[in-house]
């Protein structure tokens, strides 16, 4: 890995063994992009890359010279207001109301490792040797704005991230109302695009369609990332696919307003932006404030989409998730919440975890409806102490009777939101955020405190500290139930709304980096109604994360497969839920259930003493099972292998580093009648291994199982049935395969 800067050229080219970046000074001053892709060696000249040629009319031009407008210039951080017309990376409301800048290179520094970003979730470095950073920074003369633009190549896999930071060196008050993480011009739109959109219990389906002249983005207004959209595109080439061809994966590491967006203009160039999303965004710039941008990180591959998501798999398991948890064994948990809902003793509850214990579960989570007044989702949010009507010894006294029952207990809260019906909102109604004159909108029954504010930020923190100091805990589930409206502070000034969502985030952060600090082996799981702020802003704080309130296997198969792109197993929160499902009512056999579940962090969200005892000794192999495997599952290298968006079976797959073993998960939606001859090709493993597969009597090379494939084929359906012989729809199997 190395940065270097050709002076003659003033070009920067970092490089390492997979990708190089290559940026120059323009003519103007300004910076421009001349290649980011597969790694090239390194020469003193790279500027027969910068194309300037001149176009007929219609283009304005820099100076007089016929040929460089920056209108056809591949840029680095494009500004609004002169030569080129595309969307900026960059907007500046000056005092006199001017928005036009003009960011000259001013300088640049070479750092070992990679500087943290304060106050915000950021990928990071453990020795200096894993990666370096690249600062340019420019400057505008005429407000005296500064940016410094932040580079940081890893040593090992394609991964180039990126930040700006503003300072204002001028003498006037500023406002930034874009401030993108990330603007990337690619020279050509042969690509097609890939977003990971949905609503609540569907997140993160893949959606692809060809890049076309002009503008496709995705973003949230919601004030979290959401489960519409996730801060995560693919582009890609139209060849490329699972294992071959050059994808580029984008991802924004923040969980509140956010937009990814490729323009492509008459000259089939593409325009790449990530950052906070500029709708609504105001930032007021005082004389040397400084404002900090997000980090984005791009992933490169030329060996197809699973590569690229494996690289992200890495980074954000091992350099953005920290802590305790980081590469520990998650614990296999039960949660209350679909087996009692609001309807619970702590009688009920016991007998719940002591059931759990029987099947060696190791935790139980107490969800939504501990505290206050909670007994509905009408009241009680923001009163964090111990509902003594359910809890009669409260928290302290739950957690040591479940630790006595041998299981470590959880905790949900949910921080950020209050009831009318709660003392919080009572002792301070102007805590929400709400707008003068106008409605506040509710959602669930429930208001979003305003976290731009450190007091109510300082007051909740102070409620959850001391209910996780004075108890047992080893495990928090942080929830958010609602988007944001009316996004209003009460504390800042007018000139400083525009700053509110962004703020709100930082407060989030603020408390987690204070709770997690605090209790640094307590393990954070983030929820959001299921998926809605599933993003890797979260996974710095909290190493997993509620993948989905929709629990249904099938539909969890396709949740965790769009997941899988990005985030690692280790990040999705999966459990075995009841069948009929309660989201959609649909019965599913018990072996598939954990079979989904298998591929996450594992745990249950049901009543065992409602099961069978046949279907409780289940249980017991499922959680023995998962005992023995969850390393390999969640730390191992995953494989998409086929995609229920595609198909009417999936499958997925882990290896371990050493290759010795593996674990394939194959799902069918519907059952066929006298199916088609069916072969798996699996991937990763070792081609001159001699496997034996668990159930199979012969033995089997890697290089069969990968060129010839695992046969799968079913033909048990065709013939009548006999009576008493299941329907097999939502099938599942798992192959285990160990080194001999
Ligand atoms: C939404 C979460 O996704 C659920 O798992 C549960 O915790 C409820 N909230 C509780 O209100």
């Amino acid at each position: 890995m190395n940065i270097v800067f050709h002076e003659s050229c003033r070009t920067f080219h970092l490089y390492n063994d997979q990708i190089s970046y290559i940026l120059t000074v323009l003519p103007n001053g300004q910076l421009g992009q001349l290649y980011f892709g597969k790694a090239v060696r390194d020469r003193d000249d790279f500027s027969f890359l910068l194309e300037t040629c001149s176009r007929p009319m219609a283009s304005c031009v820099f100076d007089t010279d016929k040929k460089f407008s920056l209108e056809h210039i591949k840029q680095e951080y494009a500004v609004f207001g002169t030569t080129d017309f595309r969307s900026p990376a960059v907007e500046v409301v000056q005092e006199n109301g001017s928005r036009i800048s003009d960011f000259q290179y001013q300088t640049y520094r070479i750092l070992p490792g990679k500087p943290g970003l304060e106050g915000l979730p950021a990928t990071y470095t453990e020795s200096d040797d894993e990666a370096r950073t690249l600062i340019v920074t420019v400057k505008d003369p005429v407000t005296g704005l500064a940016a410094e633009l932040l580079y940081t190549i890893f040593a090992e896999k394609g991964i180039l991230s990126r930040s700006v930071r503003f300072i204002n060196q001028g003498e006037e008050t500023l406002h930034l109302t874009t401030a993108m993480s990330l603007c990337m011009d690619l020279p050509d739109s042969n690509y097609e695009w890939i977003q990971f959109s949905g609503a609540w219990a569907r997140e993160r389906y893949p959606k692809k369609r060809i890049l076309e002249q002009g503008i496709q983005s995705v973003g949230s207004l919601r004030g979290h990332s959401s489960h519409n959209h996730n801060p995560f595109v693919i582009l890609k080439r139209p060849t490329a696919d699972e294992f071959q061809g050059e994808v580029i994966g984008f991802s924004l590491i923040y969980s509140g307003n956010f937009l990814i967006q490729a323009e492509v203009d008459t000259y089939n160039t593409t325009r790449i932006l990530a950052g906070i999303h500029p709708s609504g965004f105001d930032w007021k710039l005082e004389k040397e404030q400084v404002f900090q941008t997000p980090e984005a990180v791009m992933v490169y591959s030329d060996r197809g989409m699973n590569e690229m998501s494996q690289t992200f798999h890495r980074l954000y398991q091992k350099r953005l998730a920290r802590g305790y948890w980081r590469d520990r064994e998650r614990p296999i948990l039960i949660n209350n919440w679909e087996a009692t809902y609001f309807d619970f003793t702590e009688e009920r509850l016991l007998k719940i975890a002591e059931k759990a214990k029987e099947s060696g579960i190791e935790l139980f989570v107490l969800d939504d409806g501990w505290f206050g007044e909670r007994s509905s989702e009408h009241a009680g949010l923001g009163d964090w102490t111990a509902n003594r009507n359910r809890l009669p010894e409260g928290i302290a006294g739950i957690a040591e009777k479940i630790n006595k029952i041998g299981m470590k207990f959880g905790l949900w809260f949910e921080p950020e939101m209050v009831n009318r019906d709660s003392d919080l909102f009572r002792r301070h109604p102007d805590w929400i955020l709400s707008a003068p004159d106008r409605r506040s909108s509710q959602g669930r029954f429930q208001y979003v405190l305003d976290f731009s504010r450190k007091e109510v930020v300082d007051c909740i923190y102070e409620m959850m500290a001391d209910i996780l100091s004075h108890a047992e805990i080893s495990y928090v589930k942080w929830d958010m139930n609602r988007s944001i409206t009316e996004c209003y502070s009460a504390a800042l000034p007018a000139d400083r709304q525009g700053e509110v969502y962004h703020r709100y985030i930082l407060g989030v952060y603020d408390l987690y980096e204070r709770l997690t600090g605090r209790f640094p082996e307590v393990l954070f799981e983030s929820c959001a109604s299921g998926g809605g702020r599933f993003d890797p802003g979260m996974l710095y704080y909290a190493p997993q994360a509620w993948t989905s309130d929709d629990t249904d296997a099938v539909e969890r198969v396709k949740i965790q497969y769009g997941s899988s792109y990005c985030y690692p197993v280790s990040s999705m929160g999966s459990h075995v839920s009841v069948s009929p499902n309660h989201q959609l009512n649909r019965s599913t056999p018990l072996s598939t259930r954990a079979n989904v579940a298998y591929f996450g962090t594992f745990g249950y969200e049901l009543d065992l003493n409602k099961l069978s005892g046949r279907e409780q000794k289940e249980v017991k192999a499922q959680v023995a099972f998962m005992k023995q495997y969850r390393k390999l599952i969640q730390f191992g290298t995953f494989y998409r292998l086929l995609s229920p968006f595609e198909n009417n079976r999936s499958a997925w797959m882990v290896v371990s580093p050493d290759k010795k073993q593996a674990l394939v998960g194959c799902y069918r939606t519907l059952s066929e009648t006298n199916a088609p001859y069916t072969r798996l090709l699996l991937k990763g493993l070792d081609e001159g291994t001699r496997y034996c597969i668990e159930g199979d009597s012969n033995t089997h090379y890697g290089d069969e199982l990968m060129n010839i494939g695992l046969i799968t084929s079913d033909a048990s359906c065709g013939e009548m049935a006999e009576a008493d012989v299941p329907c097999r729809d939502f099938d599942s199997r798992l192959y285990i395969l160990n080194a001999l």
